[in-house]
């Protein structure tokens, strides 16, 4: 399953990972995300395997143990419970399957921390607010996603939370200095 799937661009990626005989769930709130993810589903080679349905990470409308991998990609920073959600693809996920987050993350490298911390604290509140004054998007977009991320823990605090929460195996990821990364974790058997 593809948690937060948006208009699918990660969910493809899955559904190109699993094959012809996999099949893949994306899942998002936002019925226009789902509308255009369908439409541009129908053009592919997976529309056979891909189904996007409606609904929120913290309330996933599956039975335990469904998914193989439950794995979701730039939505955890979105999300109002990160912990609730987390739970929740933990419980959807078999024993012996994989949760997996993608998301942004701090670069650690000195001076990339500095432009990154300046992107966030300034650029982007200031280029929001050019684009409030100018009418372009729903009002705050930008000052909500940089303060979603500033307030999302970073990669290594994500890791720990992977842990906490009853994963095995926690693995963390950088990609790109440190401005991506990805948590993978696994559902032990014998999982409370
Ligand atoms: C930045 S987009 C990422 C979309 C996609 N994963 C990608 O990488 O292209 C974040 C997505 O999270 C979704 N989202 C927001 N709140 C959510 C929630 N509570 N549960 C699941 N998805 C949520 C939004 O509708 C949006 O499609």
């Amino acid at each position: 399953m593809d948690v937060g799937c948006g208009t699918g661009l990660f969910t493809f990626e899955l559904a190109r990972i699993v094959g012809s005989t996999g099949r893949v769930v994306g899942l998002d709130p936002c019925p226009e995300m789902l509308a255009r993810a369908r439409e541009k589903c129908a053009r592919t080679p997976f529309r056979d395997a891909v189904e996007f349905l409606e609904g929120t990470a913290v309330e996933l409308p599956f039975p335990d143990g469904s998914f193989d991998c439950v794995a979701t990609a730039f939505t955890l920073h979105t999300v109002p419970d990160l912990e609730k959600a987390l739970s929740e693809m933990i419980r959807v996920v078999r024993p012996g399957g994989r949760v997996v987050n993608l998301e942004s993350a701090r670069p650690r490298i000195p001076e990339l921390k500095q432009v990154y911390s300046f992107y966030l604290g300034r650029v982007m509140p200031f280029t929001g607010r050019v684009l409030r004054r100018l009418r372009v998007g729903p009002p705050g977009f930008l000052e909500y996603f940089a303060r979603s991320l500033q307030k999302l823990p970073d990669q290594q605090e994500m890791r720990d939370l992977f842990s906490r929460l009853g994963l095995a195996d926690v693995r963390c990821y950088e990609l790109d200095g440190g401005i991506a990364a990805v948590q993978v974790g696994v559902k032990e058997f014998g999982f409370p």
